[in-house]
């Protein structure tokens, strides 16, 4: 069965027999301000597309990576990373993944046959040969961190293991550059693969277009098996353009978290929580009836995401217009008991 995310307005819609158009809908992480569109030359709709030695350029300064490639989507490698390792180990057969976090992850192992093993604050210790370690960095959906050195450490348990360690950094960009493991691998780090996502930090997850960075041999490996035109034209320019815009990436930063910061009290006092986890991104408010507040909230044609746990729900950020729209929908008068 299909994995249910955040998006996928239309279900709820349905569901509750309001229009999709009255729908508040705040149930993705991807940035509610998008990278500027400017026009596309016709060529671009019009040739098959390449990756061109300056796309390539642009992207491994943002990513500050010695190699990388991109793919249509970090979901595409999620999908393809299980028989990629199997290739290369064909006895491999264990993944450790985070409980909560990003399901496609575990569906993907889970359908390629892997064994599957839960952690969630601590680091898994003791690993498997030939095993795989999926890190979430920052966790979807409770926005958990880990260091430099946690992932160092577990990177050389891995190394003893000739165990692969991945590390998915889909909403790093609203850290510091320092934040992103990627900066520790170098041309023969053969035991990490980093995963980024453009489409939320840049709010064009319509785009399809994300990124491996990773070693020398991961990156052929990558390169080869995704065929020739993997990413549409239009996305390798738009993002080449907004990779290189440091200007906006700062001014997005900024807002983001300006945003993030006035959601986070307005549903503190809304929802009279007391944890919330935030990032610039999303956030996620920690309930006892969380199933009912989904409800009550759907029923205000307001759309979040309910964790599978159905234990929290998580908020994507609001621009300006959103904020006042949802300010008025829980008002004290028709405030979300619980
Ligand atoms: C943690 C995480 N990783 C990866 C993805 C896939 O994103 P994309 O394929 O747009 O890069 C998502 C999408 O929601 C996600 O939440």
């Amino acid at each position: 069965m299909a994995i249910l995310h955040g998006g996928q307005l239309s279900r709820v819609a349905l569901q509750y027999n309001i229009p999709e158009t009255q729908w508040l809908d705040l149930s993705t992480g991807i940035a509610p301000f998008s990278y500027p569109i400017t026009d596309i030359p016709l060529k671009v709709w019009q040739d098959l597309p390449t990756v061109s030695e300056q796309f390539l350029h642009v992207a491994k300064q943002y990513y500050q990576a010695q190699y990388c490639w991109p793919v249509s989507g970090s979901q595409a490698l999620i999908e393809k990373l299980p028989a990629l390792w199997r290739k290369k180990h064909p006895s491999a057969g264990h993944v450790y993944l985070p409980k909560v976090g990003y399901k496609e992850h575990q569906h993907a192992w889970q359908q390629a046959g892997y064994e599957l093993h839960f952690y969630q604050k601590n680091l898994p210790k003791t690993l498997h040969e030939n095993a795989v370690v999926v890190v979430i960095n920052p966790n979807n959906p409770l926005t958990d961190t880990f260091s430099i050195k946690q992932l160092s450490q577990l990177q050389q348990r891995c190394d003893i293991q000739n165990s692969l360690l991945i590390i998915d950094e889909a909403f790093a960009d609203i850290f510091e550059p320092a934040f992103s493991f990627v900066t520790q691998i170098k041309a023969d780090t053969d035991n990490v693969i980093v995963l980024r996502s453009f489409g939320k930090f840049f709010g064009l997850a319509g785009l399809r277009i994300g990124f491996a960075c990773c070693s020398l041999s991961w990156f052929e490996i990558i390169k080869t098996t995704s065929g020739p035109w993997a990413v549409n034209g239009p996305a390798l320019y738009i993002a080449e353009q907004a990779l290189q815009d440091k200007s906006w990436q700062q001014a997005q930063t900024k807002r983001l978290q300006t945003q993030s910061q006035q959601l986070q009290s307005l549903l503190e006092s809304a929802l009279m929580v007391s944890r919330i986890e935030a990032n610039a991104l999303f956030m996620t408010v920690f309930l006892d009836n969380a199933p009912a507040i989904y409800d009550q909230l759907c029923q205000k044609a307001i759309y979040v995401r309910l964790t599978d746990e159905n234990d929290a729900l998580r908020f994507g950020i609001a621009d300006e217009i959103q904020l006042a729209r949802l300010r008025l929908l829980l008002e004290p008068s028709s405030l979300i008991k619980q």
